[in-house]
Order: structure tokens, then C-alpha cells, then sequence
């Protein structure tokens, strides 16, 4: 049975027993709480086991692609040393999420390796952890593997994902390649017992704390070694011995001139090469892309390591590219992207083993030059050169010491690289406030892949690989799904030249984000700021990324509309006009320029009427690239301030405008439309600024303007065009009105100060009353008018304006002895207040109106008045 056999055989086996086929998860997982890498058949399935979702069928069967490098499974240090370690690997698995337990795993692992595969059952083990009596009587009594061959462990059956998360007492099951009897796998690490398949029964979810938290449900997560089983089956010494493998060596042998099975040391460094292989194909394929972060890192640690390894064994040539292609030749039938993402794959690694040549002689040749020196130790700072100047993760530092016996100074190295993130961390600040490590990736997106294509002057849609997604800065957890996405090839316009950037969606086989903007993340590197609004979009896929186009056509309306009004103001106000900036919205666009006054109205419409004629003359617009000096042979206007490089993009627009830009536009100026100035003005000494609109932006605010207009007719009872006459008239009988009205109160103040005269000559010309409801103002006007009747000496009046209020007022008439602010001083004491020092006219002011008449009291009283 070969390895497509036994994946098939796996999964029917399961489907046919009520189990889903689940397609293998990317390496990289998506939940929260997973590895860095997809390190077991499980991981996809975490929402279920911690009941954050709810399974759509409760017994699944897989087979997963698998990396255990870093992490709680780091396999890397034994590759090639033993006949069973890999950083990749594919586990195959069946699972129950509270479906069957113990005995049902049990049962089924039995039923397919003894009955499906046919293994011998005499020459099976199991392993149980050391208190699972309930599993150890299973095996015993329901499926009945004498007891010697059913041991117990402690730590090595116990399965835990990580340092947290879904864990729970396992039952391994080995097959015995002996002859005799043996000690059982519990008491042999050799390698007569090979364990190729574990059953665990995932109850747990471990805290960070350490504790153990029982999951929702009991759960079964089994994996099966594909690469072991199938060096059972093969009846093979290793699984380097499998046709999983061998091609893969032979491929190696191939490109290093070395044999097989000739020399221990050789074979080890043959097995890395097809070990690394394998993973450094479907970690690329899968979207990492070397780096000196996170997963990045990892995958360069693997390409390089196995770089240094074929330049142990002599090889001069790139080797990666090759190996990548013999491994999808190998694999593609079961994992047929690989073929597809091909070019691409081998392109990754073999710029990455060619950045490493350039450095890797000489970084051998100085720890070499430390080694012989006879160093005990390789200090801190010649690791830190080591990785920094030469290419060498520090991992592999170590490990060419330690084949000399070396150790590597780990605390040094430390402290040598936290010294260069802080310096890189205060440059970053520096730069561009962007963070450092993010900063860091995008350059290293740049240096990897180059600058994005921008395929966005032809196209409007386009389809392309996903090269990164990263989290928007900042973002916090609710926020995850705001990303940066970045592609190979865009037709989204990066926000620059004042032509703000596009947006649309980005699809992929497995979800759709919406781009809210585009920016350049560095210069050439297209960031597609968005957020995903289904499913996942995961680097190394194929997307289609599409634009808004209604939206990019009007920014483009704008864009070439900006230009002609640039190439008429100068027509217009003259060559000193020069644009000093300007702002390309779908919406309407704004431009500053240089001038020393405002614009004219007949100015302003002679600018339009130019544009617009240049508009109807319906001129194609074109775009050229040329080198500088032939620009400016064609006398193509620069934006004053911008950085262009020696070859550079005019656009003509129309016969008459000439000018660099980078920005979109119309194929020809009819497509602009009507373009109408909406408003002109000072932004600083000598800069005006417009802002205009073309196409259906001026036809919404002609219509805009016209339903303001057809309202204001509407409320006149005139026809539009009469506007302005039935105004004027409105406004000529509003003002007879207010001079009617005003009379009229004049009479009626003149009116009631009569009356109050009338009373005053029995009491000497003195007049004391309230008078509610009018404020200060009206009460003095009254009290002045009462003053004016014939024998009246002293006016006082008080009154409440409004609730909470009160006021005081005092007129007194020429030649008496009397003065009005001490007239009133007490009364405005009484009501809560103060006021006016005036002798003559006094006003006061209160806040307790309750209390007036008492106020008032107070004033007769003063005057000798009776109550
Ligand atoms: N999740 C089971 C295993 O990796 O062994």
C-alpha cells in the first residue's frame, strides 16, 4: 500500500463508520488559542472541543498536513537522527466530539489496523496512562491484548496541544518490528516499538495557571502517524525507507553527488534536505514567507539550515528550488495546490537559499576562524554578527557549535538583540510613527516580493496571490477582523499625489473582505486596509481583487478634471499659478495654487468655460512613460514638492495639459463631464484654494440647488425666475410692518404712563406701581414716559419680567432733591438684588419676585407715602 492508498483506506474506513471527511486545514490555524503552526489533526476542531461552536457532525475523520517546529511539539533537533521524526508531517484522525468515547476509539483504531490493514495482532502494543484502569480493561477484555502487552506511562500519555488548551489521557498503539520477546515500548527507546497511533481522550482544557478545566463534553482526538504507518505497512527499517521519502532522498543524492546508506554522517544531512523539503514546499504554499518574525522566522531557519546542509555536502548550486519540486511531484496528487502555487513556491525559496549564499561562506569562515581558535563558548556578540551581518539564525549557530562541542553564549546573543530592537523600535518612531516590527515586515514584504504590481490603470478587477495578512495595528480583540491585506498584484490605487486610494473586495476559495482604503504601506508596497466580512483570507491564496468601479470613475473624473483646471487657471491668471496641492475624492476635488488675490467672478467663469470647452472638444487623454528630461522637453508641469524618480509618467489630458502624475484617469475629456467651480478662497498668504465638481457631482448640486430654489419659490407664491422680485417685495412690506408696529407700541407705552400720571398728583407727583411681564428696558421706557406727564416728580416701578425674576426702576424729573438709586437701593435688597448707581434713572435687578410688593412697600414708605 503506498501513501495515497493508505490515506484513502484511512478515511473510508471512518466515513463508512458515520464519519465526515474534513479537508486538511492550512498550516496556519486561524483560532485564537492554536500553536503558531497547525501541529496535530485537532487543531482545526478547536471551537468544538471548547464548545465555542457547535460540531455540524459529531464523528469527523482527516488527514492534516503538520509542522512541529517551536512550540510544545518541536521535532526539528531529532530530523534525520532518527527513522521517524519530521518538521512535516500528515496525521491522520478520527474524532468524536461527545460522540463515542473510550471504548468506541478503541474499537474502531483496532478494527482498521488489524482487519483493514492487516497488521499482525500479535505484534501489537498499547500503552495506557498509568491511572486509566477504564482503557487498560478495554484492551483487555473487549478487544483482548493480553495484559503484558498493555503498559502504562505517565507524562508520554498525556496529549496536550500546548502549554494550554484541550488536553487528556492517551492510549498509544505501537507495532513491534522485534523478533523474541521484548520489553514493551514503555521500557525501549529504541526503536524496535514503533508508535503510530494515539487516542486521545480529550476531556481537559489546561489554564495557563496549570490547571485542568473539564472541556463541555468527552471527547475522542486520535492521531496516526501517516509516515509511520506506512513504514509498518511497507514493512520498511524507517520511514525514510517509504515511498513518501525515498524519492525525495533520491533527489537529494541527486543534487549532492553522495550516497545513500554509504556514510551515517552523509545520510543524516540527506534525510534533512528531503525533511526540509517537505516543509519548507507547504509552509510557502500555506502563505509564510521567510522573515526574521514568527512564523517567517521559522521557515528562513529552514531553508537556510538546509542550505548550510547541502553546502556541507558540497553543493555549490541552488538546491531548495529542486527539492520544492520534487516534493510536489510527490504530493500534488493529494494536495493538487501545490501544483498551481508551483513557480511561485520555488521562486520564494530560491531567493531566500541565494540571500543566504552571498553570506553563508563568510559567516562559515568566522566561526570557523572561532572554532579552531579553540572557544569555548561563542560569545554573545559573534552570534548577534552572525545572524545580523551574515544571515545565520541563531539556532543554527548552535548547532554547527554544538557539532564541535560548543555552546553558544544564549544570554549574550539575548541581550545583543533586545540592544538592536531597541535601536530599530527608536528609528521606526523616527521614520514614520509606524510600529517597529510591523515596519520591519513590510520591508521585509518588499524586499521578499518586490514592489506590488499596480495593475490598476488596465484593470479593474484582477486575480492575484495574497502574500500577508496582518492585523491592523492597534486593533484589539474585537477588532481581529481588521486586517491589512497585502497582494502581489493590485488594481487598487494606493492613496498618493492627492488621488485618494480605492476600495472594493478581495475573494478568496474561503472568504470576502471589504477594502476600506488603500495607502502605501512603505513606497511601492500596496496595503489594503479592510475588513474581513466572511470566512477566512489566509496568505498563499488566490484572490480576485476588485475595485468600487463607479466610485474609481469618478475619481478619475476628478483626477483629469484637476488637471484642466490647473492647465485653465494658468490660461486664465498666468504662469505663476503652480498647484500646491491638492485633494482627488470621488466626490469633488479640491486644488491649491498660488495667486495673490481672490479670483474675479468673470475670472472664475472664464476658468470654467475653458475646462468645459476642452471637455466638449472630447480630446483623448494618454498617459506616457518617459525618462525625466524628455518630460520636460514636452513641457509637462510638476507637482512642486513631489519625488519622482528618473523615468516618470506623463499624462496628457487633452491638447493643451501636460503633467507628471501617477494618479488614474478618463480615456478621454468627454468623460469628465460638466465641471463647475462651487467655491474659491484664501488658505494663507498668496494660496487660494478651489473646489469643483465634474460629472454627476455637478448634475446632484444642479439639482440640489434647484430644489432649494423651486422651495424658496414655492414659500414666495413666485415663480423661480421672479425670485428676486418677490424677495424685494416681501422685504419692503416686512419693513412698513416693523415701522406700523413700532408706532403703535409707542402709543400704547404713552397710554398707559397717562394713566399712571393721572394718580400722581394725590400723592405729590409721586408714582409707585407694578407693572408685571415687561423687562428692564420696557419698564424703563414706561417710567420715563410717565416722568415726561406734566407734575410728575418720582417714578418707581417694579415688576416680574419672568418667573424667578424681578426688577426695579426709578426716573426722577429734574429739579427735585430726590436720587433715584437710593430710592431703590433698599427695594432691590428686599427682592434679592442690586443695581444702578444713576440719580436720575435708576434700574435694579432681583431674584425673589415674591417679594415685591414688600420692595415697593419700602420705596412709598421712603417717600413718605402712604401703603
Ligand atoms: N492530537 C493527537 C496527537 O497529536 O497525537
Amino acid at each position: 500500500m503506498d501513501a495515497n492508498g493508505l490515506r484513502r483506506a484511512f478515511t473510508s474506513f471512518f466515513a463508512d463508520r458515520g464519519h465526515a471527511v474534513a479537508p486538511s486545514a492550512p498550516l496556519i490555524p486561524h483560532h485564537p488559542r492554536a500553536p503558531l503552526f497547525t501541529n496535530a489533526g485537532m487543531n482545526q476542531f478547536l471551537p468544538y472541543f471548547l464548545g465555542e461552536e457547535v460540531p455540524p457532525h459529531a464523528r469527523v475523520t482527516s488527514v492534516q498536513k503538520c509542522v512541529r517546529i517551536r512550540g510544545k511539539h518541536d521535532d526539528i533537533e531529532n530530523v534525520g537522527r532518527t527513522s521517524r521524526h519530521h518538521t512535516f508531517f500528515e496525521m491522520l484522525g478520527n474524532w468524536s466530539f461527545g460522540d463515542y468515547f473510550k471504548e468506541g476509539a478503541i474499537a474502531l483504531a483496532w478494527e482498521l489496523v488489524t482487519e483493514d490493514l492487516g497488521l499482525e495482532p500479535d505484534r501489537l502494543w498499547v500503552t495506557v496512562y498509568e491511572t486509566d484502569d477504564e482503557a487498560a480493561a478495554i484492551w483487555r477484555d473487549r478487544i483482548g491484548v493480553p495484559a503484558e502487552r498493555i503498559q502504562r506511562a505517565g507524562v508520554d500519555n498525556f496529549w496536550e496541544m500546548g502549554d494550554t488548551g484541550p488536553c487528556g489521557p492517551c492510549s498509544e498503539l505501537f507495532y513491534d518490528r522485534g523478533m523474541g520477546p521484548g520489553p514493551g515500548p514503555v521500557r525501549d527507546d529504541g526503536e524496535r516499538y514503533v508508535e503510530f497511533w494515539n487516542l486521545v481522550f480529550m476531556q481537559y482544557d489546561r489554564q495557563p495557571d496549570g490547571t485542568l478545566l473539564d472541556l463541555p463534553k468527552r471527547n475522542v482526538d486520535t492521531g496516526a502517524g501517516l509516515e509511520r504507518l506506512l513504514s509498518v505497512l511497507q514493512g520498511v527499517e524507517s520511514n525514510w525507507d517509504t515511498d513518501l521519502f525515498r524519492p525525495l532522498i533520491a533527489e537529494a543524492e541527486a543534487a549532492t553527488g553522495h550516497d545513500y546508506g554509504a556514510d551515517p554522517e552523509v545520510d543524516v544531512g540527506l534525510r534533512i534536505l528531503a525533511d526540509h523539503a517537505r516543509s519548507m514546499t507547504f509552509l510557502v504554499n500555506d502563505g509564510v514567507f521567510p522573515t526574521n518574525e514568527d512564523r517567517g522566522y521559522v521557515l528562513r531557519r529552514l531553508i537556510r539550515r538546509a542550505v548550510r546542509q547541502a553546502y556541507q555536502l558540497g553543493v555549490e548550486n541552488p538546491i531548495t528550488p529542486r527539492l520544492v519540486q520534487a516534493t510536489i511531484d510527490l504530493m500534488a496528487e493529494a494536495y493538487p495546490d501545490l501544483r498551481v502555487n508551483q513557480s511561485f513556491i520555488e521562486g520564494v525559496v530560491a531567493r531566500e537559499e541565494e540571500r543566504f549564499r552571498s553570506t553563508l561562506r563568510s559567516g562559515l569562515s568566522m566561526l570557523e576562524e572561532e572554532l579552531s581558535a579553540g572557544a569555548k563558548i561563542i560569545s554573545g556578540p559573534v552570534a548577534f554578527r552572525l545572524h545580523d551581518t551574515h544571515g545565520f539564525p541563531v539556532e543554527l549557530t548552535r548547532e554547527i557549535a554544538a557539532e564541535r562541542h560548543v555552546e553558544v553564549d544564549e544570554a549574550g546573543f539575548a541581550a545583543a538583540m533586545e540592544r538592536q530592537r531597541e535601536l530599530s523600535k527608536e528609528g521606526g518612531k523616527k521614520e514614520a510613527g509606524e510600529q517597529g516590527p510591523l515596519r520591519e515586515t513590510y520591508r521585509d514584504l518588499i524586499e521578499e516580493f518586490g514592489p506590488t504590481d499596480f495593475v490598476g490603470y488596465r484593470e479593474n478587477e484582477s486575480t492575484a496571490r495574497v502574500l500577508a495578512v496582518l492585523p491592523v495595528a492597534g486593533a484589539n480583540d474585537s477588532e481581529l477582523r481588521h486586517v491589512e491585506i497585502f497582494l502581489d498584484r493590485t488594481p487598487f490605487y494606493a492613496e498618493g499625489g492627492g488621488q485618494i486610494g480605492d476600495t472594493g473586495t478581495i475573494r478568496t476559495a474561503t472568504g470576502m473582505a471589504n477594502v476600506l482604503d488603500t495607502t502605501a504601506a512603505v513606497p511601492g508596497l500596496h496595503r489594503h486596509l479592510a475588513v474581513v466580512l466572511e470566512g477566512v483570507i489566509s496568505a498563499g491564496q488566490v484572490a480576485t481583487a476588485a475595485i468600487d468601479v463607479d466610485r474609481r470613475d469618478a475619481i478619475r473624473r476628478n483626477h483629469t478634471g484637476t488637471h484642466l483646471l490647473h492647465w485653465a487657471l494658468r490660461e486664465v491668471l498666468g504662469p505663476h499659478v503652480k498647484q500646491a496641492g491638492s485633494l482627488v475624492a470621488p466626490d469633488r476635488l479640491r486644488f491649491d495654487f498660488s495667486h495673490y488675490g481672490p479670483m474675479t467672478s468673470e475670472e472664475l467663469e472664464r476658468v470654467e468655460d475653458l475646462a468645459n470647452e476642452r471637455i466638449l472638444a472630447d480630446e483623448p487623454v494618454d498617459a506616457v512613460s518617459v525618462p525625466r528630461a524628455e518630460a520636460d522637453r514636452m513641457g509637462a508641469i510638476a507637482f512642486f514638492g513631489e519625488k519622482y524618480g528618473d523615468v516618470v509618467r506623463v499624462i496628457r489630458a487633452g491638447n493643451r495639459s501636460t503633467e507628471l502624475c501617477g494618479g488614474t484617469h478618463v480615456a478621454a475629456l468627454g468623460q469628465i463631464g460638466p465641471l463647475k467651480i462651487t467655491s474659491e478662497g484664501s488658505i494663507g498668504a498668496n494660496l487660494r484654494r478651489i473646489f469643483a465638481t465634474t460629472g454627476t457631482a455637478t448634475l446632484d448640486r444642479l439639482r440640489h440647488d434647484e430644489q432649494v430654489i423651486g422651495r424658496a419659490a414655492e414659500l414666495l407664491r413666485a415663480q423661480p425666475d421672479e425670485l428676486a422680485t418677490a424677495i424685494e417685495r416681501r422685504l419692503a412690506e416686512l419693513r412698513s410692518a416693523q415701522d406700523e408696529l413700532k408706532a403703535m407700541r409707542q402709543a400704547a407705552v404713552r397710554d398707559q404712563a397717562r394713566q399712571l400720571a393721572g394718580a400722581a398728583s394725590a400723592d405729590g407727583g409721586a408714582v409707585v406701581a407694578r407693572r408685571d411681564g415687561m423687562d428692564q428696558k420696557q419698564l424703563q421706557e414706561l417710567a420715563t414716559n410717565v416722568r415726561a406727564e406734566p407734575g410728575v416728580r418720582v417714578v418707581v416701578l417694579g415688576g416680574s419680567p419672568a418667573a424667578g425674576k424681578a426688577a426695579l426702576v426709578a426716573a426722577v424729573a429734574k429739579g427735585t432733591d430726590l436720587v433715584a438709586s437710593d430710592l431703590i437701593a433698599d427695594a432691590a435688597r428686599i427682592v434679592g438684588g442690586g443695581g444702578g448707581r444713576n440719580p436720575d434713572l435708576a434700574a435694579a435687578g432681583g431674584n425673589d419676585p415674591g417679594r415685591l410688593d414688600e420692595a415697593l412697600a419700602s420705596v412709598r414708605a421712603k417717600l413718605g407715602l402712604e401703603s
